[in-house]
């Protein structure tokens, strides 16, 4: 006789074999490569550098209970909007139209979180500002797992994981 239960088994590794390659040629996770000119994405790097500096210094500010240096990062990265510098009117036009909305979003949700870390620093409390540290660090990883998976293949496995969003 047939082991019924393995039958099912097998059948059931094919058929999610068969949709996880399907999810994978799916055309909206290709598109959320950003489609940047040469000139702009280098700004995003020199942009996103600035930030990283600026969020890791967090961690010693925190752990030493400089609050003050916490709410002048924060400060310094509220005022990085997407490469709101040092852009011309071209350039700008581009970011405009080239940037999806989800990056956009992603991106405001971003400073939203800088600001709160912030007001945590201003009110002195280290346990909410490491939870907002955290929050901030997320969002990092959220918008990096959905627009910069070639620059950063970590985040190629999470592919099905995030469309389940
Ligand atoms: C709204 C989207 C978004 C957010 C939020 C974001 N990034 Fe990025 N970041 C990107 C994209 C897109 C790239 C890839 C640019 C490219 O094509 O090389 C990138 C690239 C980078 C790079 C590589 C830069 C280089 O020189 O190649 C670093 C470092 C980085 N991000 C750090 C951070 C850190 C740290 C945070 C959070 C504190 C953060 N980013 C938040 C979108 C984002």
């Amino acid at each position: 006789m047939f082991n019924s239960k393995k039958i099912i088994i097998v059948v059931m590794a094919i058929l999610s074999i068969g949709w996880i390659s399907t999810y994978a040629q799916e055309p909206a996770v290709l598109s959320e490569e950003l489609h940047l000119s040469e000139d702009l994405r280098a700004l995003l790097r020199e942009e996103m550098q600035e930030i990283a500096t600026a969020s890791q210094a967090v961690v010693l500010s925190l752990a030493t209970g400089d609050w003050k240096s916490i709410e002048h990062i924060s400060e310094k990265i509220r005022a990085s909007y997407v490469m709101e510098r040092k852009l011309s009117a071209s350039q700008r036009r581009e970011l405009e139209e080239q940037l999806p909305e989800h990056f956009k979003k992603l991106d405001m949700e971003f400073h939203a979180r800088a600001e709160k870390l912030g007001l945590a620093a201003a009110a002195r409390d280290p346990e909410i500002v490491a939870f907002q540290y955290y929050r901030l660090v997320e969002s990092c990883t959220v918008c990096h797992a959905a627009f910069a998976k070639t620059r950063f293949p970590g985040f190629l496995s999470n592919e099905l994981e995030i469309h389940h969003h």
